[in-house]
């Protein structure tokens, strides 16, 4: 039983090629563990709950072929090899640890149990039952919504202290790996760069996992996380040990050309498609010319035509309004239109990450 995240990690630059072939085993040995350990968590909250019986669990496209497990499978291994091979290559150290069993049990209690009210809140249709829970008039809209139908929004402690069992059980153990290919990108193209020199920001951090592993992965930089929600960014520093700053997207707290990297990751299909070209452009012009955005999300149809069916009963099982407009949304031409080119790309199981680079 492991959690992503180790704040205390040394610098990757003073270790030897042994200490990067020990982490790397050490990588698979926790990440099959995690792998097992979120799958059983997600099969529990389904036997509990049974999503796929009842009224919703209607085909939503009759005549799209079902999923390829065998794809599925091949992909979902996939993302712990690269995982694996990134540690191995001292990209970044290992970023698996152990957690106590009774502490992981707590989690995965908590996990099921509220599984019930997410599945109630599914057959219901109610997506913004929180709406009436908080009195969150100085959030947007769009933000004021049980996304994944999830207890509390973004506006408890409680949901952000639960978020990442529920996407890592999601995932069946891949939430970690897959953020990491984001990691991997920035990794790469801030290798020869003074950590020291570096300010580098989160942007929509949520509850922390992928705000640690970087920090992990550049503890002599100044790594801050950023979000919307108070709750959420709490715990992300509590988790990461980074600073962090409460703020939107649409109006981020950082002078013109400031920044050297920035992360940005599974915020772009939470927002609407009149917000997404705004977050763009804020983000381009925080970044100084030369600075980079490791951008990660949610594979779109047209990079695996094999799992379009996969990719529309997403968000009829979890309240994700705006998933559809994101899946056709061309990612390159929205950053290109702001000045951020984008430099390379990289696959893991569902999610994609791609890296944009400002003109210098
Ligand atoms: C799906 S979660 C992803 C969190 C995290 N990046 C991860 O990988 O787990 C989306 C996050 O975006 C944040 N968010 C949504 N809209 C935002 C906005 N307009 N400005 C800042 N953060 C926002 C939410 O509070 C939430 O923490």
């Amino acid at each position: 039983m492991t959690q992503s995240g180790a704040g205390e990690a040394e610098p990757t630059t003073r270790r030897t090629g042994r200490a990067y072939r020990l982490d790397a085993g050490r990588t698979v040995a926790l990440s099959t563990a995690k792998a097992a350990w979120w799958t059983l968590n997600g099969a529990v909250a389904r036997a509990v709950t049974r999503p796929t019986q009842g009224p919703r669990a209607q085909p939503i496209a009759p005549g799209a072929p079902a999923p390829d497990r065998s794809v599925l499978r091949r992909a979902w291994k996939e993302a712990f090899a690269k995982d694996a091979a990134d540690v191995r290559a001292g990209l970044y150290p290992s970023p698996e640890r152990l957690t106590s069993p009774l502490r992981a049990l707590a989690t995965a209690i908590d996990f099921v149990i509220d599984a019930r009210a997410v599945d109630r809140r599914r057959r219901a249709g109610d997506g913004v039952e929180v709406r009436a829970e908080v009195d969150a008039a100085a959030y947007p809209a769009y933000y004021r919504q049980n996304f994944h139908y999830q207890s509390g929004g973004w506006f408890s402690s409680q949901s952000a202290n639960r978020y990442e069992a529920q996407v890592e059980a999601l995932f069946s153990g891949t939430a970690g790996a897959m953020r990491r290919r984001a990691l991997s990108l920035l990794a790469r193209a801030l290798r020869d760069r003074d950590q020291r020199d570096l300010a580098i920001v989160d942007v929509a951090c949520g509850s922390g996992a992928h705000l640690a592993d970087l920090k992990a992965a550049f503890p002599r930089a100044c790594v801050v996380g950023l979000d919307l929600s108070c709750a959420y960014l709490a715990t992300a520093m509590r988790r990461s040990g980074a600073a962090g700053v409460q703020a939107n997207v649409e109006r981020l707290p950082f002078a013109d050309n400031s920044l050297d990297a920035l992360s940005c990751i599974y915020l772009f299909h939470e927002l609407p498609p009149r917000i997404r070209p705004l977050a763009a452009a804020e983000l381009a012009r925080v970044l100084k010319p030369g600075g980079v955005l490791a951008f990660a999300d949610s594979i779109q149809r047209t990079d695996a035509p094999e799992l379009a069916r996969l990719l529309e009963l997403f968000p009829a099982f979890f309240h994700e309004p705006f998933y559809e407009s994101f899946q056709t949304t061309d990612l390159t031409d929205l950053f290109g239109k702001t000045g951020l080119v984008e430099e390379a790309s990289d696959t893991a199981f569902l999610t994609k990450a791609r890296l944009f680079r400002k003109a210098p």
